[in-house]
């Protein structure tokens, strides 16, 4: 039997800010809303929903030695941007914490930061999702909501291009595999 959602909030709201919980409770509503819309089972989701930023407040130093002492690869680009591991992370500690390693779960909270070219349509509605939650500013939310509706390949391509936007203002770095998602969706969009 795995963790209720219940338990997991109050899990969730002992590692993050207010601010950070009330977004992912945003994921979470408006994931499951998209995943019963294109008939997507939802239940891996709404986990991934309450995991995928349990580590986004964690500092540089502890992204870094975490990822080193768990395992994960650390790019050159990852210690320039330590923020880019945050969802590597989660996967990690969704299993050492709560014993929690559903695949579909898994691969949603994995790519949620930068995208990955192998993304199933899952992981792509997980995406949008973290983009569209409500507590995001109303403007361009509107229209990629309707978007991710109606043709989910070119949600995903705008919600990269409001992120990769969003990162260059900032003045932070784009992971290289966002670009070569990014590609591989321009190519499938012109192909037909
Ligand atoms: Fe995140
Ligand atoms: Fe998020």
């Amino acid at each position: 039997m795995g963790v209720m959602e219940s338990e997991l909030k109050i899990w969730l709201q002992a590692r993050v800010s207010d601010g950070r919980y009330q977004h992912s409770v945003g994921v979470l509503e408006t994931v499951t809303a998209l995943a019963r819309f294109h008939e997507v089972d939802d239940a891996p989701l709404r986990l991934a929903a309450l995991l995928h930023d349990c580590a986004r407040e964690y500092s540089n130093e502890d992204l870094v030695a975490h990822a080193e002492e768990w395992g994960i690869e650390v790019r050159s680009v990852d210690r320039q941007s330590p923020v880019l591991l945050h969802g590597k992370l989660a996967v990690i500690i969704a299993e050492r914490e709560l014993g929690l390693s559903e695949p579909a779960m898994v691969s949603a909270v994995r790519w949620h930061t930068a995208g990955h070219p192998q993304m199933t349509l899952s992981d792509k509605l997980f995406y949008l999702a973290d983009v569209l939650e409500p507590t995001r500013p109303e403007g361009w939310v509107l229209e990629l909501r309707a978007i991710a509706h109606e043709d989910v390949d070119r949600a995903v391509l705008t919600a990269i291009d409001i992120n990769v936007g969003h990162l260059n203002r900032t003045g932070r770095t784009v992971d290289p595999v966002t670009y070569l998602f990014r590609d591989l969706l321009l190519r499938a969009d012109s192909t037909g």
